[in-house]
Order: structure tokens, then sequence, then C-alpha cells
């Protein structure tokens, strides 16, 4: 058993630049803690909001012991509601998405608008006060076409981050983009390693064939400091910005988020296996086909590519100390037609390949970890400086949330 002061003390024995001890990839306490101290506290992305389009549309979200229903009212605006019924708690939609005019329990029929007003709940009285029982609304941002929920109390601010992605991703326009196909998977491993995993491409020549056809694995392009970044990134980033698409380095002050837009390799334009546009009809305002990929990260749970033909966003989901989702929404253009706009093999398969070959690198470096043998090892500062900062940006976040509980427990 591992209490909150025995965590504490495992993050300030930390040896800097190195991967973190067992016991946080692996303890259900530590798992627990981050539940508690970073999933219930920080904002975290749901779906993109095209993936409920039309009033009723709703989706749910299991964090933790939370369970969420994400759904779009009849006036359009997006809402998220705690999915226990104010009645005796039952769940009140069991299916991962669906849509329904009102939000009905099944266990007694208590009926709910989609704004989470209690509508209808069957002879409960005279005293009854349909007012006191709507749904428990849980804070909910469109932050440029992408759904954030946060569960805590009093959410964290995101007006800078909101303005920040209107900049750079509203010229993608995910407002009119569809989901053209969406894939979730299950990685036997600790959501920090699958975060870790995706802050660095030292490991992408070993692993990732297809991906490496188009996408650079220099690390001054996808790294943690923009000072380093190389003459093609800065020459990419000043024909961007020259052309009116911003693409400067921004990241925010606590580091949670970022923003950068960053070349393909030689004459490619898309995650293809030729390099070539997977979809014909451009998205949004992006000035020119070769605008390389626009990269938005936000801990703890996504990371994104935003390409002149297509939107690719990427959901973490942590299961359990050792078992994480990973859902892939691929959005292109709401008027491209499959089979003539795009092909959908073409359009998804390198990110397909790069899933699975990243489920197996997760998946063998969690066994690697269970061994008594493993001890934290050291990070390269030249390739792994993106993993530095998201380990970093994770032990601070937790050391000053345990640091804030002991500092109310001794008040
Ligand atoms: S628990 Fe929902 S109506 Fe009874
Ligand atoms: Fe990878």
């Amino acid at each position: 058993m591992l209490s909150d002061a025995d965590i504490l003390s495992l993050l300030m024995g930390r040896r800097a630049n190195h991967s973190l001890p067992q016991a946080f990839y692996t303890d259900a306490d530590v798992f627990d803690a981050d539940m508690r101290n970073i999933w219930h506290k920080e904002w975290m992305f749901a779906l993109p909001a095209v993936d409920i389009s039309k009033s009723g549309n709703y989706a749910t979200l299991q964090i933790g012991a939370y369970s969420i229903i994400v759904v779009r009212g009849a006036d359009g605006v997006v809402r998220a509601f705690h999915n226990s019924c104010r009645h005796r708690g039952s769940r009140i939609c069991a299916a991962a998405k669906g849509s329904s005019p009102k939000l009905v329990c099944p266990y007694h029929q208590w009926t709910y608008e989609l704004d989470g007003k209690l509508l209808w709940a069957r002879e409960m009285g005279p005293d009854f006060k349909p007012q006191d029982h709507g749904l428990k609304i849980v804070h909910c941002a469109d932050v440029s076409g992408m759904i954030f929920i946060c569960l805590a109390d009093h959410a964290p601010d995101i007006t800078e981050l909101k303005e920040q992605a209107a900049r750079y991703m509203g010229p993608h326009d995910l407002g009119n983009l569809k989901v053209a196909h969406q894939s979730s998977i299950i990685e036997k491993g600790n959501w920090k390693l699958v975060l870790e995993n995706n802050r660095e491409c030292y490991h992408c020549s070993g692993s990732h064939p297809s991906l490496c056809r188009t996408f650079s694995d220099d690390p001054n392009l996808v790294g943690a400091d923009p000072s380093e970044s190389s003459n093609e990134g800065l020459a990419h980033v000043d024909r961007c910005e020259q052309a009116g698409l911003p693409a400067k380095f921004v990241i925010d002050p606590s580091e949670q988020w970022r923003f950068v837009r960053i070349p393909f390799l030689g004459d490619a334009v898309s995650y293809t296996m030729d390099g070539k546009a997977a979809v014909s009809k451009r998205i949004g305002t992006v000035p020119f086909e070769n605008a390389g990929s626009c990269l938005f990260f936000h801990y703890p749970n996504t990371w994104n590519h935003f390409l002149s033909d297509q939107a690719l966003v990427f959901r973490v989901l942590p299961i359990g100390p050792m078992e994480t989702e990973v859902t892939t929404f691929w959005l292109v253009h709401k008027d491209a037609e499959e089979g003539r706009d795009y092909d959908l093999k073409r359009l998804t398969e390198v990110w397909e390949h790069t899933n699975d070959e990243d489920r197996q690198i997760i998946e063998e470096n969690q066994r690697g970890i269970l061994s008594p043998a493993y001890e934290p090892g050291p990070y390269s500062v030249k390739q792994e400086s993106g993993v530095i900062q998201f380990v970093d940006w994770y032990a601070r976040t937790l050391e000053q949330a345990l640091v804030g509980r002991f500092r109310v427990a001794a008040e």
C-alpha cells in the first residue's frame, strides 16, 4: 500500500532526466493518485464536436469511476453531465454513442431534457421539485471544434488555450469536417507510457516504416525546445507565417499544451504511403497543400495532427494501472465523399499501422518495467526532450496537488 506521502516522497526522490520509478507505471495506488489529482482535476479531451453533430447526438465516456454523457442540445450547444440518474443513480445512457430527443433513464423512466433539466418523473408527490433534480453538470468547453471536459469543482482557466487554438486550429475549420473513421485500441500499458512514447521519435526509425515515409524523426522538429528547431523547421514556420498561417512553436507557461507546425519530409503533404494527399478536398482555409502538420498536444490525454487534407485527433483514456484506451479520429471535409474524394484504406493505413506498432512497443515496455530488475534509465536529452518535458509536467502537477492536500489537511 502506497500512501499519498509515500508517492510524494517517491516523486521528490526521482532522478532528473530518468524514467520514473516502477510504481508510477504499475501500482494501483499511484494510478488512483493519478486519477484523483490529474484526471479528475484537469481539462481533458472528450471528442470532436462533429462526432455529435446533431441535436440529441450523445457519447458516453468512462473516466475512472465517473461515467459522463456528452450531448448536443436542441439549441446546438454541447454539454456534459454525470451519467447517473438523480432518482436512484442508474446510468442513463449505456451505449458508447447514440441519439435521443430526451435522456430517459431506463430504470423508472425519469426523463431529462438535453440540457439536463428534469422534465418528467412519475408519481413523486406534490412536494417533489423537479428543478432540484436536474443532471449534475460537468464543465464542458468547445476548443475550436474539440470538446474538452473537466470533472473538477472549479475548472482551470482555459482562455489562453482557446485563443491559441482559434489561431492554430481555426484554419483547419474542424466544425466543417466529419468523422471519416474512428478506431479504439486497448494498450496493455500505463497511460504515462503511452504519452511518453508519443513525445519522442527516437523509436520511429526502428518501428514505424509507414510513418517514416513522410514524418521526420528529427528531434529538433518534434522536441521540447523551440530555439533548437532545425533550419528546415524554421523555414517552414516562416513560409506558413508569411502566408498568415500560425506556425511558431507556442507552449503554455505550465507546459500542459503546445502548438507548432512542422514540415513533412520532401514533397509529402499528408500521412499516406506515397506522401500525396489522402483527400482531394482541402480543409478550411489552409493556404497551400504542403502546409505540413500542425501539432497540438494537451496533457494528460490528447495529441493531434492538423493537415491540409485531414485532421487526426487522438484521445487517451486510462482504464487501469496497466491498461489504456487510445482512440483515433480521422476527420475530413464534411462534403468529401468516400470512394470519390478519398479512399478509406489510403486515408487510415499509415496511422492504423503506426498505432498498432506503438501498442506493441508500449506493451513490451510495460512487461519489461514489471521485472524486479527494472530501474529508471536515462532519457536522451537530444532525442527525448519531449519525454522529459512530459514527465516533468506530470511530476510537477502531481507533486503540487499532493502538497496542496497536505497543506489543506494541516490547516
Ligand atoms: S434510477 Fe433513474 S428513474 Fe429510477
Ligand atoms: Fe510511435
